[in-house]
């Protein structure tokens, strides 16, 4: 089983490219809404979770899963990849922390890089670094379905910093600056992918109901009119989301 968390659809393609046949691939997103935490797995089964890595951390809809998490399962093997636009992190030791107050232990963890897609932070990759990014994260994600076949185990350390970021983050991404122009074509896109639920649609126009949000970007990126821009940061920005993503 998987467990997954995306905004623009990195980590639901890596996900999708280590799971086994007829591995299911559960949505935190999706789970949390429907209050769906109780999971019971067969002795030894693996468990997953696939997310992005949000300023060397942990996206706060993950941890507060994993927080109301109740697997029952004997002996599972745990691993967990995490994709990135750019550095290396300390979110897997993160995870490990919080995994660990649930009683599951971690056996394995690994980044992928992908394209960026924070676009209030910085551009997105063109056209063709975004090539070149996939075909070594293809590689790479084809890889670690191999290793991962063999059940490794390699300790997982830190997370003291990702524990100081999560905070920090999720004070920071405000939502005051969201906002939609006039080009908005009222679809309800940003509202209905929103995994905060933070996005209500009044009069035909996206409105942010919660002061922050777990700023995953979905909605930014996934306009289909380009219509959201957050404060001055956005605008002439390309916008990014996984060519595989709906
Ligand atoms: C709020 C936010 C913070 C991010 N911080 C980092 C970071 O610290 N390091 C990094 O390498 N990438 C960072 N990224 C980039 C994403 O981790 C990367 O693009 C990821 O693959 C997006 O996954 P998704 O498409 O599944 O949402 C950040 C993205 C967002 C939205």
């Amino acid at each position: 089983m998987i467990f997954y968390f995306t905004g623009t659809g990195n980590s639901f393609a890596a996900a999708k490219a280590i799971a086994e046949a007829d591995e299911p691939l559960i949505s935190i997103a999706e789970a949390a809404r429907k209050k769906e935490f109780t999971y019971e797995l067969k002795n030894s089964a693996r468990i997953g979770f696939v997310f992005p890595e949000y300023c060397s951390t942990v996206p706060e809809p993950v941890t507060a899963f994993i927080r109301s998490l109740e697997i029952h399962c004997r002996h599972p093997y745990v691993f967990a990849i995490i994709t990135r636009g750019g550095v290396v992190s300390f979110a897997a030791g993160l995870l490990r922390h919080e995994l660990a107050q649930r009683r599951i232990r971690l056996h394995y963890a690994c980044s992928v890089r992908m394209p960026n897609n924070a676009v209030t932070y910085s551009d997105t990759p063109d056209e063709s670094k975004q090539k070149r990014l996939f075909a070594a994260a293809e590689q790479k994600l084809s890889d670690i379905r191999e290793t991962l076949r063999q059940r490794p185990v390699r300790p997982v350390r830190g997370g003291l910093m990702a524990t100081v970021c999560q905070p920090v983050l999720c004070k920071s991404s405000s939502t005051v600056p969201f906002r939609a122009e006039d080009s908005c074509v009222s679809c309800g896109a940003c509202a209905r992918n929103c995994p905060d639920e933070a996005i209500r649609m009044e009069h035909g126009r996206p409105v942010w109901v919660k002061a922050t949000c777990a700023f995953c970007h979905g909605c930014i990126n996934r306009c289909p009119a380009g219509a959201i821009e957050y404060g001055t940061k956005t605008p002439g920005r390309r916008r990014y989301v996984h060519p595989d993503f709906q």
